[in-house]
Formats: C-alpha cells, sequence, structure tokens
C-alpha cells in the first residue's frame, strides 16, 4: 500500500493525462516519496480504450526525458473514487464529468491538475489533439511545473 494516490483524467487519456503521469511518476522517483505514491491516468471517455498514447505525445514526452510508451488508455469508472485520494482534471469539462460522476461518500480530493501551481496563468492544460507539435510542448511544460508543485505538496503532508 502506498501512502497517498493521484489519478489524472482527461478526455481521451492518450495525450494530456498520460503525459502528466509520465512526468509525475518522474518527478516522484527522482524525490524522497519515491515508492509512497500510486500514480494513474484516465479519460472521462472510451474513444480509445486500450490504445497506446498518442504517437505526438510520446515523441514530445521522449524528447523531454519520459517514456510513456508503456501505457494503455482506460475510462475513468466509480471505484477511482474510492482507490483514488486525488483525482486531478486536465480541464474544466473534465472536471465536471467527474463531479457528475462522483459517489456521494468519495473522499477523494477532486480538482484541477494547474491548480496546484501558485499563480499560474492559465488553470487549463489546452486540448493537444487537432492541434500541431507546438500544443504537446506546451502541455509537457504545464505537467512539469504542476508536477513539481504537486510534489512539494505532497512532501509537506506525507
Ligand atoms: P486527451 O486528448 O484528452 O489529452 O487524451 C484527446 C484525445 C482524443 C480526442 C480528444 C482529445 N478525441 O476526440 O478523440
Amino acid at each position: 500500500m502506498s501512502d497517498t494516490s493521484v489519478l489524472f483524467v482527461c478526455l481521451g487519456n492518450i495525450c494530456r493525462s498520460p503525459t502528466a503521469q509520465g512526468v509525475f511518476e518522474q518527478a516522484l522517483a527522482d524525490s524522497v516519496l519515491a515508492g509512497q505514491v500510486t500514480v494513474d491516468s484516465a479519460g472521462t471517455a472510451a474513444y480509445h480504450l486500450g490504445k497506446s498514447p498518442d504517437t505526438r505525445a510520446t515523441a514530445a514526452a521522449r524528447q523531454h526525458g519520459y517514456r510513456l510508451e508503456a501505457f494503455r488508455a482506460r475510462q475513468v469508472n466509480v471505484d477511482d473514487f474510492y482507490r483514488f485520494d486525488w483525482i486531478l482534471a486536465m480541464d474544466a469539462q473534465n472536471l465536471a464529468d467527474l463531479q457528475a460522476m462522483r459517489p456521494e461518500d468519495s473522499q477523494a480530493k477532486l480538482g484541477l491538475f494547474l491548480d496546484q501551481i501558485d499563480q499560474c496563468a492559465v488553470r487549463e492544460v489546452p486540448d493537444p489533439y487537432y492541434g500541431g507539435s507546438e500544443g504537446f510542448e506546451q502541455v509537457l511544460d504545464l505537467c512539469e511545473q504542476a508536477s513539481q508543485a504537486l510534489l512539494r505538496r505532497l512532501e509537506a503532508a506525507l
């Protein structure tokens, strides 16, 4: 059993949330919390179940030293609200969808991933799916900032 657990959620679970998972797992591995935090990711939609992350996301991540290839897309389910202490959404629509399916007795802390960053100029990780490669670079940059902020918060709490 780990001390705490974090689930990252986006729409398809092939671009943003696998990137968040890969970046945050790497930050954890290099920290005093190594081995103490369970991390996973999921999508609110079922479009890409069982698929590997988008090749544009894996390519951008690899250039920054992260490996996403082993991840497989899955959909958020009701059990996740009991299994995870933190459920962090990439955008406001993901968060609204999560709030709508959240069981009343779930203790999970639900929020936007970027709200971990003090005074961040943006609150949502923009969906890069229909755009160019710069969108994937922006996803990585935001995930790195938010991962460091989340890590500091967990280090203080655990
Ligand atoms: P993600 O990106 O939510 O960051 O994984 C998307 C992936 C797939 C689609 C939209 C966004 N789609 O429409 O299939």
